[in-house]
């Protein structure tokens, strides 16, 4: 039996779209066993009852185990297979839920049948069947990830440091928003200054967060290439991003392609960053759950082991 956790993602903060991810200390868990013969996938947590419903075989923490079983030329139907899953992070909310399903999927498998596949094999896999590297790439790696592709369409990263005092605030409303649908909503073209608008915040919060500089977090999260057009599905948003930068405290941007908004800041400024998005949410009538996150350095991590 093995047992590995996953973490939930928030990707882009702000103007890193479809790069910048950051890994968090909310997880999903797999145990894998083997079992006589069959597949048995059992949930607890987040969406438990959605994906109990769903048939086993088009789930993505199958599908992303089977790209690995064929990968080995496994054949999986001479020995069955038991995956317990427990699930903390909120589903198709922006945290990353289908990314850290698939490479709990082959991380899973790689580390259950101890085959040896290097970090940059597991994302090919990972990115072959789903997902965007945003996500994938720190929900593997852990922490703060620029994950690029490279003339040959191959997968790089790079890992930023993040203070330690770090805390991100999550506001999670109780309503979904799917990452499709929300890309349908961004123009094709965008004009060369709001490109130079991004490339300047973005690369001031990679700065920002490697010296802890605080002060600039606000300013340093704006981004024009995808919130403005996403922003109008979430009441209350404009308005919480005003409150937000205006405390000087933190910095504020739709997590993913939302509807969860995540706010950086420091220790010490978490309840009052709380308040106001709880508040905020509130008045424009919806209901959420705040959570005070740390980042997760660890990435997919095998926690049990037992033969
Ligand atoms: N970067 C993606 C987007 C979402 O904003 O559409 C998460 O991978």
């Amino acid at each position: 039996m093995i047992k590995i956790r996953v973490p939930a993602t928030t990707a882009n903060l702000g103007p890193g779209f479809d790069c910048l991810g950051l890994a968090l200390k909310l997880y999903l868990k797999l145990e894998i066993e083997e079992i006589e013969k069959g597949l048995v996938i059992e949930y607890q947590g987040e969406g438990a009852e959605k994906f109990s419903a769903k048939k086993k075989e088009d789930t993505l923490i199958w599908k992303s185990t089977e790209l690995v079983l064929k990968k080995i030329g496994q054949d999986k139907s001479k020995k069955g297979l038991k995956i317990r899953v427990l699930n903390e992070i909120p589903i198709t909310r922006g945290l990353g839920s289908s990314a850290s399903a698939i490479i709990g999927g082959i991380v899973g498998a790689a580390k259950f049948y101890d085959i040896d596949l290097t970090n940059q094999e597991m994302l090919k896999l990972a990115l072959s069947l789903e997902g965007h590297m945003d996500n994938i790439v720190p929900a593997l790696i852990g922490g703060l990830t620029l994950a690029y592709k490279t003339s040959r369409e191959e997968i790089k990263w790079t890992r930023i440091k993040t203070p330690l005092d770090l805390r991100v605030v999550v506001a999670i409303p109780d309503f979904t928003l799917s990452t499709g649908e929300m890309r349908k909503a961004l123009p094709q073209k965008i004009a060369l200054s709001e490109a130079v608008f991004n490339l300047s915040r973005s690369a001031l919060l990679v700065n920002a967060l490697q010296n802890s500089d605080w002060d600039v977090l606000a300013e340093a999260m704006e981004d024009r290439l995808h919130q403005p057009y996403r922003t109008p599905f979430i009441p209350g948003i404009e308005d919480m991003f005003l409150k937000i930068k205006k405390t000087g405290l933190a910095g504020v941007a739709l997590s993913g392609s939302g509807p969860s908004v995540i706010s950086l800041t420091k220790v010490g400024s978490e309840e009052a960053i709380s308040k106001i998005m709880k508040d905020t949410f509130l008045n424009a009538g919806i209901i959420c759950r705040v959570l005070v996150l740390e980042a997760d350095l660890d990435g997919t991590k095998l926690i049990a082991y037992s033969v």
